[in-house]
């Protein structure tokens, strides 16, 4: 509990940016480099007012951006609780859907299930797509800023390659993501998510707040999703830190250059209107030789 406390403080304790970087190199033991959700499992989607609406229009978003193929089938690689691929294949995309973590290919297997969607899914790296052996897709696609919880740029560009290999020729490669360096500069360091009620076996239903606490380093950003319920009069805390790097839509607009990805352009959450520089982006760019006309 006073271990808590002291993590939770944290993020207040304003200093300059090379010393959050030591911070948090002293607070994140090493597994957590991987970026892997496993911990979070099915309390990802309690951080969204609504995911079954985040997931409309995530899929909405993404289906403006690769419906002028025209694509039919599409594979999520980072696909968490399947925000993106569930959204897809409800608009009758033909959806796979992979992911590092157990807990979230187990998570979008059962979302699958209870809305009667067929989504194949596997456990896979992003940074080599092993096991979809030699399948190409219409596109591929991360979305909700996974790339960012790689180790590395280096690792980033790694993944958009693995990801064009495994798109066909004249396929789309598809990466949302948010740029938390504009998050920094306006310093965010908090970000209250809301208020809901919980089911508690016998004590009923308990409140429970969720919230953000960031603390910005110099290259990622360690992000501590926060629920707070109270019970017995308490304040319970449990908390899930992720440590995400900056990156910028110019950022993977190199990766997509360093891919050999032609056509590339940079629309806003929406994928309707071109990039202003917002927090959010969507970066698409094409595999192959241009179309002959
Ligand atoms: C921020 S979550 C986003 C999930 C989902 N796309 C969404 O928008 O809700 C990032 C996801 O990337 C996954 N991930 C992290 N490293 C990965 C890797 N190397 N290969 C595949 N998935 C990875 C995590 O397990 C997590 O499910």
């Amino acid at each position: 509990m006073a271990e808590e406390a002291v993590n939770i403080v944290a993020p207040f304790v304003i200093g300059n940016a090379e010393e959050y970087e030591r911070v948090l190199a002293r607070q994140l033991p090493e597994d957590q480099a991987s970026g892997s959700y496993d911990d979070i499992g099915t309390s990802f989607d309690t951080l969204f007012g609504s995911a079954d609406d985040l997931t409309v229009s995530e899929a909405e978003s993404l289906d403006r951006i690769i419906r002028q193929l025209p694509a039919r089938t599409v594979l999520d690689c980072t696909c968490g609780t399947g925000i993106q691929a569930v959204g897809l294949a409800a608009l009758n995309y033909v959806v796979s859907a992979s992911d590092i973590s157990t807990a979230m290919v187990q998570a979008v297997e059962s979302k699958a299930r209870e809305k009667s969607l067929d989504i194949e899914v596997r456990l896979s790296d992003v940074l080599h797509l092993a096991e979809w052996g030699a399948q190409c897709f219409d596109a591929t696609v991360s979305g909700g800023n996974s790339l960012a919880v790689l180790s590395s740029r280096d690792d980033v560009f790694q993944a958009i390659r693995s990801m064009a290999n495994r798109t066909r020729d004249g396929g789309l490669v598809v990466v949302g993501g948010r740029d938390y360096a504009l998050v920094r500069d306006r310093q965010e360091a908090v970000y209250g998510r809301g208020l809901r009620l919980v089911s508690e076996g016998v004590l009923g239903t308990v409140p429970e707040w969720t919230l953000d606490l960031r603390l910005f380093g110099v290259s990622r950003v360690q992000v501590r999703h926060t629920f707070l319920s109270l019970r017995d009069g308490l304040l319970v805390p449990r908390s899930f830190v992720k440590s995400l790097l900056y990156l910028s839509a110019a950022d993977i607009v190199s990766g997509f250059a360093a891919a050999g990805l032609r056509n590339i352009s940079v629309t806003d959450i929406t994928g309707e209107h071109e990039y202003a520089g917002g927090d959010w982006y969507i970066c698409s760019g094409r595999v192959g030789d241009e179309p002959q006309s």
